[in-house]
């Protein structure tokens, strides 16, 4: 047999070395007293013609040593292994991934802190709701048409809860204002924020279950220009002290005056033209497709509480007077972050969710 060949066989094996038992398996076959490859080949020798002991002995035992210390160094190097399961005391630990609130919970807290700055009070209510303090205490008897501005989702069946039993899922935050005031005296000034429901298909825009946050405020010379000051301080809060407002007259059942509180287009910045591309001065070509070339978008609700609405509660409308909002949070979390699908905000999709750190 080639020499230089049974070497390189031999490194071969004892580089493949994993285990002790491998370790034996290599010595044994190379070394072994008996059968091993290399005492073999010396035990012919022996008995080879003398010209070829003087030739191969000396490259055989050479052989032989190597291949020993090769073995020895493999021992070692198996020995200084930690085992599989072996914990290695000096590896940088795995930080946990930190999570945070959700970006519709940030915002909702971001609203509560500018109104309990502003001395509001922050209350919760019922998702179940009965059509007495969703609708009719709000000036919408049976039959009145302004129901139809709400699709609602009525209930199978009724689920009983204190008088009225619950017949549908609120449609609004509305309702608290009832609830609130059937319960304690002016003065107020509270906020209720919490979710909603209507029978809305899931768009780029619109989703059967959103949240809004309620506002209510009752005193004694409590008057329009209070509305105005609170909501145009609030918008300011939140999207920034050069943001243009404006009211513009509206119509809800529950407020007498009612308005809606504009904001200047976040997209074109109230200019209704097609903001300019990156990089580039000007405006572009068209209309504004976020305001639709007016200008203006539209953040939320409110008016003068409706004298009906205290009538239903007990207060002397004469006495009191009030001004109430209604605010989507999910539609001012688009505006102010410019995310043009509702839908991201419920699908819990990290890509979309670790955007929002604030
Ligand atoms: N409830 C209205 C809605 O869901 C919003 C609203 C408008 C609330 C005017 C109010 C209000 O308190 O005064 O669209």
């Amino acid at each position: 047999m080639d020499i230089a060949e049974l070497q390189r066989t031999i490194e071969q094996d004892i580089a493949s070395i994993k285990s002790e038992a491998d370790f034996r398996a290599v010595r044994d076959r190379y070394l072994a007293r008996k059968g091993g490859v290399i005492s073999n080949l010396l035990k012919d020798l022996a008995s080879a013609p003398l010209e070829e002991r003087r030739t191969r002995g000396p490259a055989l035992n050479s052989l032989k040593l190597h291949a020993e210390s090769r073995l020895e160094a493999a021992l070692r190097t198996l020995a200084r292994r930690p085992p599989g399961d072996a914990l290695d005391v000096t590896l940088p630990g795995r930080p946990p991934l930190l999570g945070h609130r959700h970006p519709l919970t940030l915002l909702r807290e971001r609203i509560e802190a500018i109104f309990l700055r502003m001395g509001f009070l922050i209350v919760e209510g019922p998702e179940l709701e009965d059509d007495y303090h969703n609708f009719e205490a709000l000036n919408m008897p049976p039959e009145h048409p302004a129901r139809d501005m709400q699709d609602t989702l009525y209930l199978a069946s009724p689920i009983p809860a204190g008088e009225r039993p619950a017949t549908l899922l609120r449609t609004h935050t509305s309702g608290m204002q009832i609830r609130y005031m059937e319960t304690h005296r002016p003065p107020i000034r509270l906020i209720a924020p919490g979710r909603v429901y209507r029978r809305d298909g899931l768009d780029l825009t619109h989703s059967p279950m959103f949240t809004q946050v309620e506002g209510l405020v009752v005193g004694e010379d409590v008057t329009l220009a209070d509305l105005k000051g609170t909501l145009v301080s609030f918008a300011r809060e939140l999207f920034g002290a050069d943001r243009g407002t404006r009211f513009r007259p509206s119509f809800f059942p529950y407020t007498e005056p009612s308005g809606e509180l504009d904001i200047s287009c976040v997209a074109c910045n109230g200019t209704g033209l097609v903001p300019p591309k990156a990089g580039t001065t000007g405006t572009g070509e068209g209309a504004c497709a976020m305001c639709k070339g007016t200008g203006w978008i539209e953040v939320l609700g409110s008016g003068m509480v409706h004298p009906a609405v205290f009538e239903a509660v007990g207060y002397d409308a004469e006495r009191y007077t009030g001004f109430a909002f209604g605010v989507g949070i999910e539609r001012l979390a688009l505006l102010k972050w410019g995310v043009e699908d509702i839908r991201l905000f419920y699908e819990n999709d990290l890509r979309f969710l670790e955007q929002f750190p604030l």
